[in-house]
């Protein structure tokens, strides 16, 4: 893998009252949600014009929309009339956007079309009484928006991610086929620290073990990113793809800061993406998006979603049992093996980010 490696150091993990405190929370929804790139969808979902999706930054709603002139905005799912939250549904296809509650109408740019109760005034609609917009990206096909309006563009921000991400030539050819969610009883971070170390493999997931080659398994820390990989035994298959049809040979872990993970299988070209959304200081919102190249799966994708799933359920049932530790006065931290590299360089992000002095 020729990427551009950044070392990592510590020995000792975050305090567990980060994974129990409310107010680490709030302060986490500041300094990290809503100044960092979040996933929000794959252009897929935005094929035609007015096509749109809604969805939730930093506990904030947002609307994401192609326009008239084939660009695509982001916007404050909110009414500047008097906040009303604009579009109801997930998705959809508009020319125009209405507000449900004294009926304002936008234009799918963001600005104002019509405002029913101001027609007397004069000029009100030539005004600014426009859509709050966001920041919104697309790299790979994957769409991100970020409310910090002072962040570095997209692609800087993950050092050489999205390059690194050309070595999958179909990813423009693949479409969002499944998204499943799951309530997580634990913090955000912990299914963070989970993903970002193979020590409990062997351990825990023996169908992932039994197909992968952990003799060889790296974790490569990067700017704002890391990767983990390694090649496939000989002979083995990954749910029913055979090997010698795979596009590659071995699967490709990513995680980017903060809670975005991307997992590329071997086999017919296919990737999932795990997002972490906190719900509360211990309460989680895991979603899974497959994306393959078609809607009507095959046995093989069908049964790379089963693999993947046992292995997620594999992982949940771990964080939560992590999650009743970390509440308890036994221990107020833990340490980190040599082969923990990608969890430490996560946890050496959250000190700086939250300002943790030990
Ligand atoms: S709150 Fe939207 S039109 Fe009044
Ligand atoms: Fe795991």
């Amino acid at each position: 893998m020729e990427v551009k490696e950044k070392k990592v150091v510590s020995d000792q993990t975050i305090p567990y009252y980060l994974y129990t405190d409310p107010n680490v929370l709030k302060v986490e929804q500041e300094k990290i949600f809503a100044k960092s790139w979040q996933f929000v969808g794959h252009i897929s979902q935005l094929a035609n014009q007015g096509d749109y999706f809604t969805c939730e930054v930093a506990g904030e709603p947002i609307i994401v929309v192609r326009g008239k002139d084939e660009e695509i905005r982001a916007f404050y799912n909110v009414c500047p009339h008097r906040a009303t939250k604009l579009e109801k549904k997930e998705e959809g296809n508009k020319k125009i956007l209405q507000c449900g509650y004294h009926g304002w109408t936008f234009n799918l740019d963001g600005s104002l079309h019509k405002a029913p109760n101001f027609k007397d005034v004069p000029n009100f609609c030539s005004g600014s009484a426009c859509l709050r917009s966001v920041r919104v990206e697309t790299e790979a096909s994957l769409i991100f928006v970020n409310l910090d309006e002072s962040a570095k563009p997209l692609a800087e921000s993950y050092g050489d991610f999205f390059e690194e991400l050309k070595r999958f030539e179909f990813l423009g050819e693949l479409k969002k086929v499944r998204q499943k969610t799951r309530v997580i009883k634990a913090n955000w971070k912990a299914f963070i620290d989970n993903y970002l170390e193979c020590d409990h493999c062997p351990i825990s997931h023996p169908a992932l073990v039994a197909t992968l080659d952990m003799n060889n398994y790296k974790i490569i820390t990067c700017e704002n990113y890391s990767i983990q990989g390694t090649a496939v035994k000989p002979n083995k298959q990954v749910g029913s793809v055979e090997l010698d049809k795979a596009e590659m040979q071995g699967g490709r872990f990513y995680w980017l800061w903060p809670n975005l993970m991307v997992t590329i299988y071997p086999g017919p070209g296919n990737m999932s993406l795990i997002q972490m959304i906190p719900i509360d200081h211990e309460t989680t919102l895991g979603v899974y998006t497959y994306f393959f190249r078609d809607e009507n799966l095959t046995k093989e994708e069908l049964d790379l979603i089963k693999f993947m799933e046992q292995v997620r359920d594999e992982d949940v049932e771990l964080v939560e049992l992590e999650q009743i530790g970390f509440r308890s006065r036994a221990f107020m931290k833990g340490v980190f093996s040599p082969t923990e590299n990608g969890v430490v360089q996560f946890h050496d992000m959250i000190r700086e980010v939250l300002e943790i002095e030990e």
